[in-house]
């Protein structure tokens, strides 16, 4: 199975041929999205806010507490701007052993409602029509990551569903993934089943009653380790500037970097603003930043 690109519209706005792919495969390739200037001032953003970021709130592996204050610091973080470590960048006491220009894995959640510089990427009127061209008549903008995969460290993430973690009724999520540097399986690309999409949710993460998160299986969940999976998964080599859309319900995955190469990519994802969103979602905006459109 080879990957298929299309060279993305001036305007963002879908083809007949795109949301024909797009409604068999469960993603779309854009290439061309996003300008080599606009890939950098976005690079040089992200820099800048781990410029300024302290290790130490993060890192704290000294108490038996760690694991409930790393929880927090992530389950707090869908209304703030902040960044997580890479597993290998810390050593067994806490410490970083990595320079922390090299040390982040990502930053999260809400880049595009906080930061100028993502916030105005984030809803440049082309996405607006894009996301229009997806089927969304008001669609908010849920959650933003920034991805390093650093060089060499850059780790692994397992085969899921967006919809898992951003999950809506009616289902409603779409991820749009924007190639900063051009990616390939030597430094964890995207890899992605296509048609999966069209077997459903596999599992949910949400809240129990007593109130520690976990998955709830509701259906199949797509695992790295079924080999009918990872033979089927299709990695998307794409050069920097390129869009991938994916559907919620896409099975994907990528692998750790071990390369000398990093591999940058924003990502953001849509709701569509009548569907229910639950309270049991990790992700909450709590009434202190509510949930904008691209407006
Ligand atoms: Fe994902």
């Amino acid at each position: 199975m080879t990957r298929r690109g299309f060279p993305a519209s001036e305007d963002g706005r879908l083809g007949a041929a795109e949301r024909a792919a797009y409604a068999r495969d469960g993603y779309l390739l854009l290439e061309g999205f996003v300008s080599s200037a606009e890939c950098v001032r976005l690079m040089a953003r992200a820099a800048e806010i781990v410029a300024a970021f302290t290790p130490d709130e993060a890192t704290v592996f000294s108490t038996t507490d760690h694991r409930h204050a790393a929880e927090r610091y992530f389950l707090e973080s869908g209304d703030k701007v902040r960044c997580f470590l890479e597993e290998e960048a810390v050593d067994g006491e806490g410490r970083l052993v990595l320079d922390k220009r090299r040390a982040v894995n990502k930053i999260g959640h809400a880049l595009h409602d906080l930061d100028s510089v993502f916030s105005s990427f984030s809803r440049a009127p082309r996405l607006a029509a894009l996301a229009e061209s997806l089927g969304y008549s008001e669609p908010l903008l849920l959650q933003s990551m920034y991805i390093f995969k650093q060089p060499g460290i850059g780790g692994e993430v397992s085969c899921h569903q967006d919809a898992s973690f951003l999950y809506s009724e009616p289902l409603s999520v779409t991820g749009l993934w924007f190639a900063l540097e051009e990616a390939s399986l030597e430094n964890g690309c995207l890899e992605v089943l296509p048609g999966g999409h069209l077997a459903g949710l596999g599992r949910r993460f949400r809240r129990g009653p007593d109130g520690r998160f976990d998955f709830e299986a509701v259906g199949q969940a797509p695992s790295d380790e079924d080999p009918s999976a990872s033979t089927a998964l299709l990695p998307l080599e794409v050069p920097r500037g390129s869009l991938v859309v994916l559907n919620g319900l896409l099975p994907h995955r990528s692998r750790a970097n071990r390369s000398l190469r990093s591999r940058q990519a924003y990502t953001l994802h849509l709701l569509e603003a009548a569907a229910h969103y639950p309270s049991d979602n990790w992700l909450q905006r709590e009434g202190r930043l509510p949930l904008r459109g691209f407006r």
